[in-house]
């Protein structure tokens, strides 16, 4: 139920389970050497990359998956189209489309962390790998297709084995939240 931009869900979410095909990714992905082997479930969101105005994809998100009415969509597609093309100016370079999708995943892995974390389980988001190197993987296995899906970050979940080492740290809480009254304006 993670809110997306639109509600267009620009991504896709993999749930590897596969024993050999996670000691391959994990053999790739520096920063998973601890979690990868221990935890309960190993995610992978990956982006979509169809996700322009024009695309089949939206008209299915409008049409099917909302279900909205014909004069609604007709509002709603000039809407998508000048949103990427002007509003935040998608549509420039194609990376910007992409990492627009990855905004929406961030959310979504945000929920997801926080919804684990009330339950009482652990989750680690994971970066620590090339993008170049896990798609080569999970295209060479027929899992993603390469025009379509780019690997964005995985997350790995599971209960503790063991409380953590070192306590949390984070930044002084005045260093991080600027407070502007009205005496300062
Ligand atoms: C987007 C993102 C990517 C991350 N990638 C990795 C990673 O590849 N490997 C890792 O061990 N931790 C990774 N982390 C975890 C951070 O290092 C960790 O949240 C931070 O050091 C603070 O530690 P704490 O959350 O345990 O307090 C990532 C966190 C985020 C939000």
């Amino acid at each position: 139920m993670s809110p997306s931009s639109f509600g267009f869900q620009p991504f896709q979410v993999l749930v590897i389970r596969d024993k050999k095909l996670l000691e391959e990714l994990t053999a790739v992905t520096w920063g998973g050497q601890k979690q990868f082997p221990t935890a309960s479930e190993v995610l992978l969101f990956n982006i979509r990359k169809d996700v322009r105005f024009d695309s089949d994809y939206i008209d299915h998100c409008l049409k099917t998956v909302r279900n909205l009415p014909a004069e609604v969509i007709d509002i709603y597609k000039p809407l998508v189209k000048q949103h990427q093309e002007q509003d935040f100016k998608l549509l420039h370079d194609i990376r910007y489309l992409h990492d627009w999708a990855g905004k929406q995943i961030y959310i979504a892995l945000g929920n997801l962390m926080s919804a684990a974390a009330e339950i009482g389980i652990d989750s680690c988001p994971i970066e620590g790998f090339s993008i170049e190197t896990v798609t080569d993987i999970l295209v060479k296995h027929d899992i993603i297709d390469p025009a379509l899906q780019e690997p964005c970050v995985f997350c790995a979940i599971g209960y503790r084995a063991a409380p953590p080492a070192r306590p949390k740290a984070r930044r002084d809480i005045n260093e991080l939240i600027k407070f502007i009254d009205a005496e300062n304006v």
